[in-house]
């Protein structure tokens, strides 16, 4: 028996190698990403290593997870409940192939993760797991052990001898975080009451606002099919587009939001996020859009959209479903290429220009002056008359809305 793990290197999954080794006497597989967490994921060699682990992948995917799944994503200007950027919910599924991928070479028939049994993420690897390995089998500690608490797990650490220290490292944040190139999340703690607001030393991306500076940053994103391609005309990879809007968008206090979001297996809770280079890609690929797709076009993606995030949101990025929506989206970025000029603005995104080789917006249709016969004002009438038609039959047959 063999397993592979998600493992971060932290003292939960850390734990999670012990339990397994111990529980299921099963060799344990580890596999760490950098997914832009801002954190080393080198270090974990090493406490793999410790814990006995001979089977120990650790690799850089934050190209991939940008390239394949965050642009993909932003392509739809995807939203869930209104709010959340899905920071979260679109790295699971790269986790869940990897984890796959790497089973199928080591020849192991199950994978672990360190997620609880009472939130999105354990449902996301898992679907995920089954889609691409039906026959996977599926540990998932936190919904089997006891060891409930820090304290338990730091005795279950002792008791062990599990030979890494992590108590003394560093204070830990009271916060279940995650986060990656995208965003960062924090929830629990005091988070659990609603109506509290967060401390101010929680955020770690971004400035608060009222901190931003006096004057306002422009910035130019250019856009090819879709994708932003470069920023201020510098060509960048994917990854550190993200990362440059990241620096530019904390540095101005973009990005910070407190939602309370309803979780898939049926639970509301509240989370913070900070995603700043994703809230300006939303705002900017919106305003390429604006110029560049059609009127129906744009309409029937933004019908789909909500439908969209939630597949994401719940999980299902490995579907039939996520597939054909996705096509769709796909296929209407075609023209989407362009650049777009932001200023931000303590908190704030304002688009101040926009333009394309393939704009649709004609000036001599739109203008107030004399259009010099592109457009025939009388033809408005008809237009509106037939438009009005079936009202107008149905008033004329008592269905008037002034008495209802
Ligand atoms: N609530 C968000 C989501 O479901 C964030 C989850 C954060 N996950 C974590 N392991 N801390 O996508
Ligand atoms: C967890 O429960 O492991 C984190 C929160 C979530 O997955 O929604």
């Amino acid at each position: 028996k063999k397993v592979v793990l998600a493992y971060s290197g932290g003292l939960d999954t850390s734990v999670i190698v012990k339990w397994l080794q111990e529980e299921y006497q099963c060799e344990v597989v580890t596999f760490t990403a950098d997914l832009g967490q801002g954190e080393e994921v080198e270090p974990a060699r090493a406490k793999a290593q410790a814990l006995g682990v001979k089977e120990i992948f650790i690799e850089d995917l934050r190209e991939e997870f940008v390239r394949d799944f965050v642009f993909p994503m932003f392509r739809a200007n995807t939203i869930y409940e209104g709010e959340y950027l899905l920071g979260t919910s679109i790295a699971r599924p790269l986790i869940a192939k990897r984890l796959i991928e790497i089973a199928n070479e080591t020849g192991a028939d199950a994978i672990a993760h360190g997620a609880t049994g009472k939130g999105n993420d354990q449902v996301r690897f898992e679907l995920g797991a089954y889609a691409l390995k039906p026959g996977v089998s599926v540990i998932a500690p936190w919904r089997e052990w006891d060891l409930t608490s820090r304290e338990t797990l730091m005795n279950y650490c002792e008791e062990h001898k599990i030979p890494v220290d992590f108590s003394t490292k560093k204070k830990k944040s009271p916060y279940s975080m995650d986060a990656n190139l995208l965003h960062i999340s924090y929830e629990g703690d005091q988070l659990e009451d609603p109506w509290i607001e967060s401390e101010e030393d929680m955020w770690r991306w971004s400035v608060a606002p009222e901190q931003a500076p006096d004057t306002p940053t422009y910035i130019e994103i250019e856009y090819k099919h879709g994708d932003p391609v470069a920023i201020n005309g510098e060509e960048m990879s994917p990854a550190t587009i993200l990362e440059t809007l990241n620096k530019i968008g904390g540095e101005n206090g973009i990005g910070r939001i407190d939602i309370v979001e309803n979780r898939f297996v049926g639970m509301k809770a509240r989370g913070c996020y900070e995603t700043p280079g994703g809230t300006i890609m939303l705002r900017a690929h919106r305003a390429m859009e604006s110029i560049t797709l059609d009127r129906e076009a744009m309409h029937l993606k933004d019908e789909i959209m909500p439908r969209y995030a939630k597949v994401i949101y719940n999980g299902f990025w490995w579907s039939e479903e996520r597939r054909m929506l996705q096509a769709l989206i796909d296929a209407s970025q075609e023209f989407v290429s362009g650049t777009v000029r932001l200023k931000l603005y303590k908190g704030n995104i304002e688009v101040v220009g926009r333009k394309s080789p393939y704009s649709l917006f004609d000036s001599s249709v739109a203008t107030f002056e004399d259009d010099a016969g592109a457009y025939d004002q009388k033809d408005a009438a008809g237009f509106i008359k037939l438009n009005a038609l079936r009202m107008r039959i149905a008033a004329q047959k008592g269905r008037t809305f002034l008495d209802r």
